[in-house]
């Protein structure tokens, strides 16, 4: 099969990486990628991934049996629809079930309406109606601008004047169009956990737990990022949340089968909350995440374009999803000043002594092969170093041990990364 990726971070040299172990794959192309997809697939520099019409073209020129979307954009953008009408196999749910990550408000009402436990909420068009629900819930409180703005669009407001100023923010434009709508949530306390699953046919097949780390300092420190960090399976996650959590996107696959004209295929993204009474949804993206990828990918045994095309042609039945019992840490590696403004084109160095050590990949997310074949750094996030191990302490371990041997100016990182995992629930206060 020929294959196609639509994406260029670190999410998508995972997803390219464990596409090109198939047996099935032959021609692999990845628009735009990046410096480490470049090694093992086609870079395709010049194709518009946001375009339906340039997707399909780029298919039929290329006889692509396969399109798999990695990112949000292309998917809010309806490129999906565009090669599903195409008739071709494509990964990722059309524009109406990726508006369940496109807008808060849409995807609050499918919550509420599907008996999915999640935050109370209020959704606004205007400042004085948003400021007036905020007074009225009272601080903490979350401000959420309701469309994409790039992972930006959160505000945990401690006081009610913190929340002000977000939602004046918000109506001001400080998100662009994003803004124009606002959710105003009750804030919900406890730790964090993604649970991802491939939904086809209004079933949910539930990937293994991840957390990310989204401040860019350690101790959960500084501003929010990408995600710094990530590591698989979650200890601390109790087997009744585990089957709660289970349950809930079992629940939101069968409410996009009956609500949906057409089928979601693709990645639910899950991010849930374990509060004191139980897992409630943060949120749903439509797409695999970044970096939880990165570190749940390494340890799914099967072939991942088999699930890809059951997932694409609505064959959920024909897969079964198998787990190694090994444990992955992720480490993001970063350019100095991201998530703020940075200097790209330095040299990398040493990726081959960190995949040298056992169990180790390095993702790239950020670099770019120039012409001499020299890697520089292209973004904010560069790499991700991702380590198996047998346990998380070792995983841990030797996913540092293989940072310390990759080289370039201004050489980011966090030195915590799963600290959580060792803390136990006690420190969460519940
Ligand atoms: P989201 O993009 O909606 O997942 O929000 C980004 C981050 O904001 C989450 O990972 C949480 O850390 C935080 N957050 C979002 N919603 C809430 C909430 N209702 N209560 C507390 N924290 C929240
Ligand atoms: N890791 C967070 C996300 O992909 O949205």
């Amino acid at each position: 099969m020929n294959i196609l990726v639509l994406g260029s971070g670190g999410r998508e040299h995972a997803l390219a990486w464990a596409i090109a172990q198939s047996s099935s794959a032959d021609e692999l192309f990845v628009a735009p990628g990046n410096g480490g997809t470049a090694q093992i697939a086609h870079n395709v520099s010049d194709l518009d991934a946001e375009s339906g019409d340039a997707v399909v073209a780029f298919v039929r020129q290329h006889a692509i049996d396969l399109v798999v979307i990695g990112p949000e954009a292309p998917l809010v953008a309806g490129v999906a629809d565009a090669v599903r009408a195409a008739g071709v196999a494509v990964f990722g749910p059309d524009a109406e079930g990726a508006r369940l990550e496109g807008s808060k408000t849409f995807s609050k009402e499918f919550m509420v309406r599907n008996g999915i436990p999640t935050a109370g909420y209020g959704s606004f068009d205007n400042a004085e109606d948003a400021l007036a629900y905020a007074c009225e819930v009272g601080a903490p409180l979350v401000v959420k601008a309701d469309g994409l703005a790039a992972g930006k669009g959160v505000i945990v407001a401690d006081s009610l004047e913190v929340a002000e100023e977000a939602i004046r923010d918000c109506f001001a434009g400080v998100f662009g169009t994003a803004g124009s709508r606002v959710v105003v949530e009750e804030c919900l306390t406890g730790p964090e956990c993604s649970l991802l699953a491939f939904v086809s046919a209004g079933e949910a097949l539930c990937m293994s737990t991840a957390q990310d780390h989204k401040r860019a300092f350690d101790g959960d420190t500084g501003p929010n990022t990408g995600g710094m960090g990530c590591y698989s399976p979650v200890p601390i996650v109790t087997d009744d949340e585990l089957a709660e959590m289970q349950r809930i996107m079992q629940l939101a696959a069968a409410a996009t089968a009956r609500e949906f004209s057409n089928d979601y295929r693709g990645v639910l993204y899950g991010g849930f909350m374990l509060t004191p009474e139980g897992p409630k949804v943060l949120e749903f993206n439509a797409r695999f995440g970044d970096p939880e990828t990165q570190v749940v990918l390494p340890r799914l045994e099967n072939d991942l374009v088999e699930v890809m095309l059951a997932v694409a042609e609505g064959r959920p039945g024909d897969i079964g999803l198998s787990w190694s019992d090994s444990w992955a840490c992720g480490v993001v590696l970063a350019s100095a000043g991201y998530p703020g403004s940075y200097q790209k084109g330095k040299a990398v160095s040493g990726i081959g002594h960190a995949e040298a050590l056992e169990g180790v990949t390095v993702f790239h997310a950020g670099t770019t092969m120039n012409p001499d074949g020299g890697l520089v750094t292209s973004g904010g996030r560069v790499l991700c170093v991702t380590a198996l191990g047998d346990t998380f302490e070792s995983a841990r371990a030797q996913a540092y041990r293989a940072c310390g041997l990759i080289d370039f100016e201004g050489k980011q990182f966090r030195t915590d990364i799963g600290y959580r995992a060792s803390i136990g629930r006690s420190a969460w206060g519940n």
